[in-house]
C-alpha cells in the first residue's frame, strides 16, 4: 500500500540526496500500522499485540509547541544514543529494545507487510527507529540527579536544602556536584506538567519492594552512564529513566540519556555557582521566539 505511507515523506523533508535524510512527517496517521502516541519528538506506532515501532523525528520544540521545521540528522542522533545506552546498560537491568537495525525489520513479518513496496520509507527509518517490546509503563519518571540543577535546586532553595524528600547539606550552589546521586521521581502527568513526588509517595503506590528496586536500579544506570559519559568528555548532570512490565518483568523502557531526556554538559566548560552550557540548549529558540516572533505578546500556535 505504498499511496498510505507516502505523505509521510512529502512533507516537511528536509535534505535528501545521498542519505536520504527527511522528517518524518505531520501525517503519520497515513502510515499503515496503527499509530499510538505523537510525542513531542517522536511517533509511536502499534506492529502488533507485543511490539512497537517508535520513529525519532527531527523536530524540535519550545515552550511545548512542535516546531514546524526540523534539524537533520537530529533524529538518528537521539535514536542512536538510545540504542548504545539500552545495549550498555544490559547487565543491570533488561530494556524494550529489539533492534534498530532495518535489515530485521525487512525480517519481520510485520513490518513487511506494512512496509510492502516501500524500500523508499525503510530507508528514511533507518537509524531512527526502534522496534521495541510492548511494555505496561509505570506512571513515573525515574528521576536521578548528581547535580544541582533546575527543578532540584528551585527545590533546595525553596525547601530548606531539601529535594523531593531527600535532606543535602546546605550551601550547595547552582551545579554543585552532589556527594552521592539522589533518586527524585515523577509523576507522569497525562496532561500538564510532571510533578516532583517523594520517595515515600511514590513507594506507597508501587509498593515497597518494586520501589527499593526501581530506586537501586536507577542509581546504578545513572552511575554507569555518567561514568561512561566522562569518558567522552560530558557531565550527565541529571537523567530521566522509564520502565515498564514486559511479561510480568521490570524493564527499562522508552528513551535513554538523551538530550531530550537529561542534562548533559560539556566537562570542560564546567563551573560550580553558574549557568552551565548545554548539550540541548535551546535558549536561542526560545529567544528567538520571544523578541523576533513576539511569543510573550502574541497568542502561542499551538
Ligand atoms: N516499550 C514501551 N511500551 C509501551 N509504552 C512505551 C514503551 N516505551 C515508551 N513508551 C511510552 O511511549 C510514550 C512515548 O511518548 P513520547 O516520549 O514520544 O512523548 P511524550 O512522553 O508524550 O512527550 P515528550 O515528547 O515530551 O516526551 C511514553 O508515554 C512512554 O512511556
Ligand atoms: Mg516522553
Amino acid at each position: 500500500m505504498p499511496g498510505k505511507i507516502r505523505p509521510i515523506l512529502q512533507t516537511n523533508g528536509i535534505i535528501t540526496g545521498k542519505d536520504q535524510i527527511k522528517t518524518i512527517a505531520k501525517e503519520p496517521k497515513e502510515l499503515e500500522l496503527k499509530h499510538l502516541h505523537s510525542g513531542k519528538v517522536r511517533e509511536t506506532f502499534e506492529v502488533d499485540d507485543a511490539t512497537l515501532l517508535i520513529i525519532t523525528t527531527d523536530r524540535w520544540s519550545a515552550y511545548d509547541v512542535k516546531m514546524p521545521q526540523g534539524i537533520p540528522l537530529k533524529g538518528k542522533i537521539l535514536n542512536t544514543m538510545s540504542v548504545l545506552n539500552f545495549m550498555g546498560t544490559e547487565q543491570i537491568i533488561q530494556n524494550h529494545l529489539i533492534t534498530s537495525d532495518m535489515t530485521a525489520f525487512e525480517k519481520s513479518r510485520e513490518l513487511k507487510k506494512a512496509f510492502e513496496n516501500s524500500a523508499e520509507f525503510l530507508h528514511v527509518l533507518n537509524g531512527r527507529s526502534m522496534l521495541v517490546k510492548k511494555a505496561k509503563p509505570l506512571p513515573f519518571e525515574f528521576v536521578v540527579r548528581g547535580f544541582l540543577y533546575g527543578s532540584g535546586l528551585d527545590d533546595y532553595n525553596n525547601n530548606d536544602g531539601t529535594v523531593s524528600g531527600v535532606k543535602l547539606p546546605l550551601g550547595l550552589v547552582k551545579a554543585s556536584k552532589l556527594q552521592e546521586p539522589i533518586f527524585t521521581p515523577a509523576t507522569k502527568a497525562q496532561v500538564g506538567h510532571d510533578e516532583n513526588v517523594t520517595y515515600e509517595y511514590m513507594e506507597k503506590k508501587l509498593g515497597s519492594d518494586v520501589a527499593a528496586t526501581l530506586k537501586e536500579k536507577s542509581i546504578a544506570l545513572y552511575k554507569n552512564r555518567a561514568e561512561f559519559a566522562l569518558e567522552k568528555g560530558l557531565i550527565l548532570a541529571d537523567t530521566k529513566f522509564e520502565f515498564g512490565y514486559i511479561g510480568g518483568e521490570l524493564a527499562l523502557i522508552d528513551e535513554v540519556v538523551t538530550p531530550d531526556s537529561s542534562r548533559l554538559w560539556p566537562r570542560r566548560s564546567y563551573k560550580e555557582g553558574f549557568d552551565q552550557d548545554s548539550c540541548n540548549d535551546k535558549q536561542y529558540l526560545r529567544d528567538y521566539l520571544i523578541k523576533v516572533a513576539n511569543w510573550g505578546l502574541v497568542e502561542i500556535p499551538s
